[in-house]
């Protein structure tokens, strides 16, 4: 059967919503794309409802015209520093008399395993069940019609504050559009660039963006450490608007048509950084404003990729540090893979491959047809991942189909007539297993 499914992305630097219609349950077929920038969005978060609604708009909008499709609702993407994860474990005995798991005890094990005290001020976006123990053999995906005493599910759990969650759903409602259900940017962004290979044999999903950078660790299939860097592109340009005393939007065309996280030829002595610059071969320098309008200087190409590298090289460390602190930073096969619009800084893979002696390699969302051109590119993975989610994902009726994938937290009741939540639906269903 055909679907019809759209994606907003609220980010830092755009808000993009994409309509697509599925065919398959592997392929989408793009009818529509709305771009415009954000606004009342910082680091992630909205900071301003009104402003951020009016962008939303604005892109559902210019999706519509192009899809010619009326929206209504829409899968979305939560990201920003108020995320944090944890890993749980839920343990329960067998209930059935002759010790076959049924669907019931999968679900009581996960319930279990979200009894963990989480803080009045966050609420769950998902609890995604990784992998079961059954009588303390590991590693099993699928525990229903094994027979055993004891079930033990381990879940990575996904919180968010509270206040930024509202925020978010207020202003994707005011922009009249109802939530599907809500998914981690991170999360998504992994369907689209990240085969089930990687994540069996263990990748690290890398989104760069405006203002922060996702760290999301898979092994053995599933996701094992979310987490999110403070920084992202538009640390690089602040970055050549200090040194260089050039006007934000110059350091931001600079980097975008020069710049390069590595530079090879130093620009300058390292054992005398007070030197004046070596003679510069005409072609290496690039002429800009200065902050004093109608002033002109030029730009040596090395010292601006100097500027971008010791960013890069301060981001990678981050990303390492976030690596070491998963646990996993010696089991990742697959390396790691980059998106976002930070990703697209040429050279940026190279380095980090330098750097950490793993693989790199730019994540580019895939199994795309219609307009797909117009999103084939990094900066879009989490768009696109948001509809694969919804494709794969979002048809959950089924109980024993929703605590086998991961899933949200019922955002779809958000002013839904007549629809049930998720986890209101697993709640009614267990009761019927309940004397
Ligand atoms: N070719 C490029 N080289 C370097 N940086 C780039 C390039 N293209 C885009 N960027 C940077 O990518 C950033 C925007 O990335 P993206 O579109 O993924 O952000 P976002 O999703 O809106 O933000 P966030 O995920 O932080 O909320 C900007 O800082 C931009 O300068
Ligand atoms: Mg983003």
């Amino acid at each position: 059967m055909r679907r019809t499914l759209v994606s907003i992305e609220v980010g830092t630097t755009k808000v993009c919503t994409v309509v697509a219609q599925a065919p398959n349950e592997r392929s989408l077929n793009v009818l529509g794309v709305g771009m415009t920038q954000s606004k009342g969005i910082d680091r992630g978060v909205v900071v301003n409802i009104e402003e951020a609604a009016s962008a939303i708009a604005t892109s559902v909008e210019k999706a519509e015209r192009v899809s010619g499709y009326r929206i209504d609702t829409a899968y979305v993407g939560v990201a920003g520093r108020h995320i944090a994860s944890l890993n749980s474990r839920g343990v329960v005995a067998v209930s059935n008399p002759d010790h076959e798991i049924t669907p019931h005890d999968v679900a009581r094990a996960v319930e279990a395993a979200q009894a963990v005290a989480i803080p009045t001020q966050r609420e769950v976006v998902h609890i995604i069940p990784r992998a079961y123990i059954v009588d303390g053999t590991e590693g099993i995906r699928d525990p229903v019609g094994m027979s055993g005493f004891r079930l033990e599910v381990e879940t990575h759990i996904v919180t968010g504050e509270v206040m930024a969650i509202q925020n978010l759903i207020k202003s994707v409602q005011r922009a009249g559009i109802e939530i599907d259900d809500l998914i981690l940017q991170p999360l998504a962004a992994g369907e689209a660039v990240l085969s089930d290979e990687d994540k069996d044999r263990g990748v690290v999903l890398v989104d760069i963006g405006g203002s922060t950078t996702d760290v999301a660790v898979f092994v053995h299939g599933g996701i094992w450490h979310t987490s999110v860097i403070p920084i992202g592109g538009s640390h690089f340009t602040n970055d050549l608007v200090y040194v260089l005393h050039t006007p934000h939007n110059t350091a931001e065309y600079l980097k975008l048509k020069y710049g390069e996280a590595m530079q090879d030829r130093p620009a300058r002595d390292p054992d005398d950084p007070d030197a004046p610059l070596p003679e510069a071969n005409p072609d290496d320098l690039i002429d800009a404003d200065t902050l004093v309008v109608g002033e002109r200087q030029k730009i040596h190409r090395a010292l601006l990729n100097e500027i971008l590298q010791a960013r890069a090289e301060q981001l990678v460390e981050m990303i390492y540090n976030e690596l070491q602190r998963s646990g996993y930073d010696g089991m990742l096969q697959s390396g790691i893979v980059l998106t976002g619009g930070g990703a697209q800084l040429p050279r940026l893979d190279e380095l980090m491959r330098e750097m950490l002696g793993v693989p790199v390699r730019v994540g580019r969302p895939r199994g795309l047809g219609g307009l797909a051109e117009a999103i084939d590119m990094p900066p879009y993975a989490t768009s696109v991942g948001l509809l694969l989610w919804g494709l794969r994902h979002g048809q959950a009726d089924d109980p024993y189909y929703a605590y086998h994938q991961p899933y949200g937290n019922g955002y779809g009741s958000y002013g839904h007539e007549g629809r049930v939540p998720i986890y209101e639906r697993l709640k009614n269903w267990m009761r019927t297993f309940l004397p």
